[in-house]
């Protein structure tokens, strides 16, 4: 071999180390489940012909160009998938679908293999070029799951309207409860990351951010940030999603230098009506606004006496010319002695059904208190048949451990969809108040306060993603169920081989319950340190209001635990429709998963089990952490299915899990022993400190 040869032998070898070191280095997770590698049936698509003009015909080239195999053309007569519309497809034309088309709405979308004489087409097709988006996203995700695209017959359109995620981000670029880095667009905004965030939404079908916090800055509605704003939007518009804002009520008086805000005085009007049209003027298709008032110290009606629809219907007037909507949220709560904090949104809201503008939804949490890692369904889902009301959940994960946590939060959030309220008779479940069928509503929607951030793998935790796609899909679908989620953001994520995907869906649905078991068993809740809401804190009682505190919620005594939600209690149990209520009132039929929410009971109350409560509980506990313990192992032995990155970095936070599980049982348990007197049942382990040092620090993450 000659000097040169051996030289250019080295230079290749040098270019395959290195093209190999990309790969492995390349997951580090910045994909999510938009990965295209590795897909056998692609070779099967030989030319795709995507046949219209616009912004977003162009993320649908670019994206099925990121295929790899096949080549777009420009000539239908030759292509083996062909998208458009009838407008701009002659192909499509000719299929005469306008009505199915129309059917399916602006958003929706048909799949279909065509047999045109010697060839299988495949066909997607819309009549929007956003509903062509969509489309190529589910063709892609057949291809990403490995299912048969032989003869596809698909007519999909989203179940509800409004799909947003709520970001709670600041001024100074940091996150509410956001654990996974820095606002994605409040500090210096990286286009490319603003792309590829729209590019994921619009994969699972989500159409609108909001993009400031609900504790509002009026700031967010000067000059300069709506100019910033139009350009995320601009960025934005391409992919189906419009922006939203959080304004703050009392912006009048900040920026209008009015001396009041309330929503009844001719100036605030005239005040807000400017200022949506300055709006509008800035961002054409701006969606409207979410609105946090007269809830933990911020601004609303209320201050002026005036009512929750006041504020709302004011706001949603301003709004209603461009076609704006208002979320008012009902997450409400005021300190009134003997107080329940989980009847008080229902009881200031419910009364003001049929009074809020036909622009205006409510969104309401799920549960009844706040994004708890279980509660039961709010009780207002199902009470205001003649108002527009959208359920609110929480992806990042303020109660259920930050992004250290592996929890797939679809298993919770379909078991708050099925739940039945009873409103209309048997099956009339939460889904169906949500999806409009039961009242009819004319806006549906859906809203989760995202999991995202600067971080690289965007949720901070791998497995986490999840549940941002999680949420999308359920947005799109409220029925769909939990394992097909699961299955699907496996295979387009993590693995293709079947044996590991089958074992990761389990983990995934199993992980929910588990996380409970070692946090809030039984139907606890709100047991968490004061402040941050890392780690347990049962003993807390030093915040200034009551129903911030641990203790207010478990009430722990000699006799027993758990908050009497019943007749002899606080009777917010009553908030249910008879059926439901007579269900959860009495302890033999209510489910024991939320016993605690509804009743006292006393340490020895038996239980299904045959054990007693305080044994129960401990079981319970122990059950959470040897879950992660086992969760651990079987992850160990996927090293080699998984990309050694992400594997370890799942691996370590898994063990931060472990740590804080134990942690959990071990101060819940000694604190709560300090009421039952009793000693831990076979096979709880004993906890390592003295229930002091639990106290002196919080868990740290
Ligand atoms: C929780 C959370 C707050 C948030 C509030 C809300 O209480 O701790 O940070 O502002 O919910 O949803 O408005």
């Amino acid at each position: 071999m000659s000097h040169r040869q051996s030289r250019t032998l080295l230079l290749i070898v040098l270019c395959f180390l290195c093209l190999f070191v990309a790969k492995v280095k390349a997951d580090d997770g910045y994909r999510l489940w938009l990965r295209y590698d590795q897909l056998p049936q692609r070779e099967r698509i030989k030319s795709i012909a995507v046949e219209g003009k616009s912004a977003t015909f162009d993320v649908v080239r670019n994206e099925l160009t990121l295929l790899g195999a096949p080549v777009v053309v420009e000539d239908s007569d030759h292509a083996s998938v062909i998208v458009g519309l009838p407008q701009t497809s002659t192909f499509i034309r000719k299929l005469r679908w306008e009505a199915e088309l129309n059917r399916l709405g602006p958003e929706g979308y048909r799949i279909r293999t065509i047999s045109d004489g010697h060839r299988n087409v495949i066909v997607i097709a819309s009549t929007t070029d956003i509903g062509t988006l969509y489309g190529t996203f589910h063709f892609l995700r057949l291809l990403q799951t490995e299912q048969s695209i032989d003869r596809l017959r698909t007519d999909e359109r989203p179940a509800l309207k409004l799909r947003l995620l709520d970001h709670w981000d600041n001024i100074d670029g940091s996150i509410e409860r956001g654990y996974a880095g820095k606002s994605l667009w409040m500090g210096m905004a990286d286009n490319r990351r603003l792309v590829d965030y729209a590019r994921a939404n619009a994969s699972i079908g989500i159409n609108g951010a909001v993009l400031n916090n609900v504790n509002a800055n009026s700031e967010f509605l000067t000059t300069k940030y709506l100019n910033k704003f139009a350009a995320i939007a601009d960025v934005f518009r391409p992919y189906g999603i419009r922006v939203y804002l959080s304004p703050r009520f009392s912006a009048p008086i900040e920026l209008g230098k009015l001396p009041t805000a309330d929503p009844l005085d001719p100036a605030v009007i005239e005040w807000w009506k400017q200022k949506a049209d300055e709006i509008y003027k800035l961002i054409p298709d701006f969606g409207g606004f979410l609105v946090k008032a007269n809830s933990e110290g911020q601004p609303g009606p209320r201050t002026y006496n005036r009512t929750h629809a006041d504020g709302a219907n004011m706001l949603a007037a301003a709004l209603a010319p461009h076609h704006g909507i208002v979320m008012w949220r009902a997450f409400v709560y005021d300190m009134k002695p003997g107080y329940d904090r989980a009847a008080a949104a229902y009881e200031e809201l419910q009364p003001f059904d049929g009074k809020f503008a036909p622009n205006v939804l409510l969104q309401v949490k799920n549960g009844p208190i706040d994004f708890q890692p279980r509660e039961p369904f709010h009780p207002l889902f199902g009470a205001m048949p003649r108002t527009q009301m959208m359920p609110e959940f929480q992806i990042t994960q303020e109660y259920l451990g930050f992004d250290n946590h592996f929890v797939f939060l679809a298993t919770m959030w379909r078991e708050f969809l099925d739940s039945d309220t009873y409103a209309r008779g048997r099956g009339s479940t939460v889904a169906r108040v949500v999806d409009g069928s039961l009242y009819r509503q004319r806006l549906t929607g859906i809203a989760g306060v995202a999991n995202t951030g600067t971080d690289r793998n965007w949720t901070g935790y791998d497995l986490l993603q999840a549940n941002w796609y999680a949420f999308g899909r359920l947005a799109w679908n409220p029925q769909l169920s939990a394992e097909q989620i699961a299955t699907e953001w496996t295979r387009m994520t993590l693995t293709h081989d079947a044996r590991a995907v089958t074992t990761i869906v389990r983990l995934m649905l199993e992980s929910h319950e588990a996380v409970v078991n070692y946090m809030t068993p039984l139907g606890l809740h709100h047991l968490f340190w004061g402040g941050h809401h890392y780690g347990p804190a049962p003993w807390w009682d030093t915040e200034k209001r009551a129903d911030w505190n641990p203790v207010y919620y478990h009430k722990a005594d000699s006799f027993g635990i758990g908050f009497d939600r019943t007749k002899t209690g606080s009777n917010t149990v009553s908030q249910y429709r008879p059926e439901v209520a007579r269900q959860f009132a009495n302890t033999d039929t209510c489910p024991e998963k939320y016993l605690l929410w509804f009743h006292h009971v006393p340490w020895d109350f038996m239980l299904k089990s045959g054990d007693a409560l305080w044994d129960e509980l401990g079981f319970h506990y122990q059950r959470g952490v040897d879950w992660v313990r086992s969760t651990r192992a079987t992850w160990a032995e996927l090293s080699g299915v998984i990309d050694p990155e992400r594997h370890a970095a799942i691996a370590k936070k898994l063990a931060i899990q472990e740590r804080d599980a134990v942690w959990w049982r071990d101060a819940c348990l000694l604190y709560f022993q300090t009421f039952s007197k009793e000693q831990l049942p076979p096979g709880v382990e004993h906890a390592a400190k003295p229930l002091s040092e639990y106290k002196a620090k919080a868990l740290d993450w």
